[in-house]
């Protein structure tokens, strides 16, 4: 009501509704590659695009005449209260899209009273980001999304530090052990690890400056010095301002995160050591065949995360919501399911809730409103968003979330079987 009644009065959102037209005016505001880092995704983006094709796959069959009131939208999810199925989506580097990146979306999380999800690779470190959360609403839903690297110290501490600053659990995203073939990124030239950017986490980590001064494994890298690079390092001198760290502390530290980021061989044994080493709930995130949603149940996990990680990774692989129903059948009711990948609106967002989601992640679009707006962008992103999910539950006759199904949808175009 109070979006419409802002309209009445001719103020306009302030950002735009329609999803296309919030990326677009985006773009226009980040540099050519903050946007390509962002609305990228792995080789031909086909990915990218079937995760949006597969909502459109399936429409909703409103039921009329119920009687019903909008339903609540409140859920509760290992052990916390969110205020509706929604959450925001761990977002590394989100400095490109705006200088209070993760504090500016964690605020929004928080006063919105969704969950915020905090980057391994995020722009704050993790304790500022959950100070900025509670201080925007005491109960703030925050979860750390690890990354597990080949420096187990580090990976250990920062559980600890998930753990000191009461996290909800912690989301260990496993699509990742190496980063994605992105052509826009490529073509650009645009790394934003070596500028110091998205490496907050490992700054501000004891165990990670301990081991600075140990050798590392493969070729040295002693670049010729080029405009470009001498550009690079004078953004590295200026994060390390922010960390108390000198140019050349600043490069080892990229060097050594370069050399452990990539963990090609990380492997069901490494997830059993990270549920043994912490007692947060843990989630695994970017799964798409069942059988591994199972293992990681049997592992012990608290949660499945369905994701390919907004078609980032790798191109031609299934769309996120065409993977969830299989895993919400295997899965069934022993651990809640969340699912992200392709959600651009409160329709979208009914779609994947109805094939067995039991909350759904907001990506791209977050980060676009966070180039806009900041912190009130997000939280306008997030209010569309949630606006159109009650709505669309409403008119289509559907009374509590506990009601959604399978049958609330028709699939068209089933593919040949
Ligand atoms: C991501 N994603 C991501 N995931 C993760 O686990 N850790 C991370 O650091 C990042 N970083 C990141 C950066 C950018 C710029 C994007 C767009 C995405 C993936 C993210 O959590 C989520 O899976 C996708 O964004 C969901 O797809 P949509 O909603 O963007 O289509």
């Amino acid at each position: 009501q109070r979006i419409y009644l802002e309209g009445l009065l001719g103020r306009k959102p302030p950002v735009p509704v329609h999803p296309e037209a919030l990326e677009k005016a985006a773009s226009k505001r980040m540099s050519p590659e903050a946007f390509a880092y962002v609305a990228g995704g792995a080789g031909l983006e086909r990915t990218m695009a079937a995760n949006r094709q597969a909502f459109d796959r399936y429409r909703l069959l409103p039921r009329m005449l119920r009687g019903a009131k909008p339903p609540g939208l409140e859920v509760e999810l290992w052990g916390r209260r969110w205020a509706a199925p929604l959450f925001l989506c761990p977002i590394g580097v989100l400095e490109l899209a705006h200088p209070e990146a993760d504090l500016a979306a964690a605020r929004a999380a928080a006063r919105t009273g969704v969950p915020f999800m905090v980057s391994n690779q995020s722009s704050y470190p993790l304790e500022r980001v959950v100070a900025a959360a509670r201080e925007a609403n005491p109960e703030a839903v925050v979860f750390f999304q690890l990354y597990h690297s080949t420096d187990r110290r580090a990976v250990q501490s920062f559980l600890r530090r998930a753990e000191e600053v009461g996290c909800a659990g912690v989301v260990l995203t496993v699509d990742t052990v190496q980063l994605g073939w992105r052509p826009r990124d490529l073509d650009l030239a645009h790394l934003p690890f070596l500028k110091g950017q998205g490496i907050a986490q490992y700054l501000t980590d004891p165990a990670f400056l301990g081991a600075l001064d140990e050798p590392l494994e493969g070729p040295p890298f002693r670049p010729k010095p080029t405009l470009a690079l001498l550009k690079n390092l004078l953004a590295l001198r200026q994060t390390g301002k922010r960390y108390g760290l000198d140019l050349s502390r600043m490069q080892k530290a990229v060097r050594r995160f370069v050399a452990t980021y990539s963990f090609p061989e990380l492997s069901w044994e490494d997830v059993e050591r990270v549920r043994e080493a912490t007692r947060l709930p843990l989630l695994l995130k970017g799964l798409l065949h069942p059988e591994d949603a199972v293992r990681a149940v049997d592992l012990g996990a608290d949660g499945v995360y369905v994701s390919n990680h907004g078609g980032r990774q790798v191109d031609g692989s299934l769309a996120a919501l065409e993977a969830l129903p299989a895993i919400a059948r295997a899965v069934g009711d022993k651990v809640p399911v969340l699912m992200d990948s392709g959600v651009r609106t409160g329709a979208d967002a009914v779609k994947a809730l109805a094939l067995g989601a039991r909350a759904v992640g907001l990506g791209r679009p977050y980060a676009y409103g966070l180039a806009l707006g900041g912190e009130e962008g997000v939280r306008a992103v997030l209010a569309h968003v949630l606006a159109e999910l009650e709505l669309t539950l409403a008119l289509s006759g559907v009374r509590s979330l506990a009601e959604l199904g399978p049958h609330l949808l028709v699939r068209e175009n089933p593919p040949p079987q």
